[in-house]
C-alpha cells in the first residue's frame, strides 16, 4: 500500500454487502490510511452486513436516506465531529431505480416510480453537495466522487430509466463542480466504471449478456469492482488536485471501441 489516504477523512455512501463497488472503496480507503464514516439508507441496515465493513475498517455507521435534506444535515455534521474536522473526500455510490425492479418497460413508466429512481440516483448527488457546501464541510483541495455508467451517453436500452438519471447525475458534478471549485478548491468528478456483478448491477435485464458483450468489446476487459476502487482512491489522493468537472471512463477501452476482433469472429460465417 501507498499510504496515498494517509490522515484523510470522508463519508462512504453506498456500501450494501461484500459486493457492492462502494464496499471495495471503503476496505482500499482503510488500506491507504483515510478514516471515515459509512452510510446507507436506513432499509439497507436491516441486511446488516455494513456492521461487518464497518468492523473491519474501524468506522461508524450513520443511517441516512440520501433523499432527505434533513438525515443529510445530521449525518454530515455528525461525521465531522466523530472524524474531528473538515472533510476531504465523499463517495457517492448509489443506484435504484423503481421502474426497473417492477419490470416497467422505458416506452411505459410509472412517473412516479420515474421521480423517486430519479431522485435516489441523481438528485441525491446535488443534495448531498448542497449540505456540505452549506455547512462548509469540504477541506481545501479535497474530492467528491460519484459512480455513473455509460448509458448516460450511449443506448442500452434495458438501462431503463437510470440512462436518464445517470446523465442528470453527470451534469450535476459539472454544475456543482464549477461552484465547488471556485468558492472551496474542491473537485467533483463522476467515474463512469464497466458493468460489474453487484445487487444493483445484476438487477439490470440482460445483464450477464452485456457483461459479457463488454468483456469482448474492450480491449483489456472489463473493470472490476476492486479496479474501480484503486482508481477512486487516486482521485481522493493528492496527486489528482487539478482534475475536476469530468466524467471519467474506467472500463477497459469500452467507450472508446467500434468493434473488435472477437466480437467480429462472433458474427463471422464459419470457414
Ligand atoms: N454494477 C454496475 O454494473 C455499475 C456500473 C457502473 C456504475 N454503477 C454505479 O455504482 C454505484 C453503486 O452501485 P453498485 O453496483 O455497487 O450496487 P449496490 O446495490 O451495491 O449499491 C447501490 C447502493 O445504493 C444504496 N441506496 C439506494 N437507495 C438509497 C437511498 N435512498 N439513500 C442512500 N443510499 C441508497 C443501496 O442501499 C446500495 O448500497 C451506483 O451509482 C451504480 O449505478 C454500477
Amino acid at each position: 500500500m501507498y499510504n496515498l489516504l494517509k490522515g484523510k477523512k470522508g463519508i462512504i455512501f453506498g456500501a450494501l454487502d461484500e459486493k457492492s463497488i462502494a464496499w471495495k472503496i471503503a476496505e482500499r480507503a482503510h488500506e491507504e490510511g483515510a478514516t471515515f464514516v459509512l452510510t446507507n439508507a436506513p432499509v439497507a441496515m436491516r441486511m446488516g452486513a455494513i456492521k461487518e465493513l464497518a468492523k473491519k475498517t474501524g468506522s461508524e455507521i450513520i443511517p441516512a436516506d440520501a433523499t432527505s435534506i434533513e438525515d443529510l444535515e445530521i449525518l454530515i455534521n455528525k461525521s465531522m465531529k466523530i472524524l474531528g474536522g473538515k472533510l476531504d473526500f465523499i463517495l457517492h455510490s448509489i443506484g435504484m431505480s423503481v421502474n426497473v425492479r417492477k419490470g416497467n418497460h422505458y416506452t411505459e413508466q410509472n412517473y412516479k416510480f420515474t421521480e423517486k429512481g430519479w431522485d435516489i440516483s441523481a438528485v441525491s448527488f446535488h443534495k448531498v453537495m448542497n449540505v456540505l457546501y452549506r455547512q462548509d464541510a469540504m477541506n481545501k483541495w479535497g474530492s467528491i466522487v460519484a459512480l455513473t455508467y455509460m448509458a448516460a451517453q450511449r443506448v442500452f436500452p434495458d438501462y431503463n430509466d437510470m440512462a436518464d438519471n445517470k446523465a442528470y447525475l453527470e451534469s450535476i458534478a459539472r454544475s456543482f463542480g464549477y461552484f465547488f471549485g471556485v468558492e472551496k478548491k474542491v473537485r467533483v468528478n463522476t467515474i463512469s466504471q464497466s458493468p460489474t456483478p453487484t445487487t444493483a448491477g445484476s438487477g439490470v435485464k440482460g445483464f450477464e449478456g452485456f457483461f459479457n458483450y463488454a468483456e469482448k468489446m474492450s480491449p483489456l476487459g472489463n473493470a472490476t469492482a476492486l479496479e474501480c476502487a484503486d482508481y477512486t482512491i487516486t482521485l481522493f489522493s493528492d496527486l489528482t488536485k487539478k482534475v475536476t468537472l469530468q466524467n471519467l471512463f474506467h472500463d477497459g477501452g469500452f467507450s472508446n471501441m467500434g468493434v473488435s476482433q472477437s466480437i467480429i469472429e462472433s458474427f463471422s460465417a464459419k470457414s
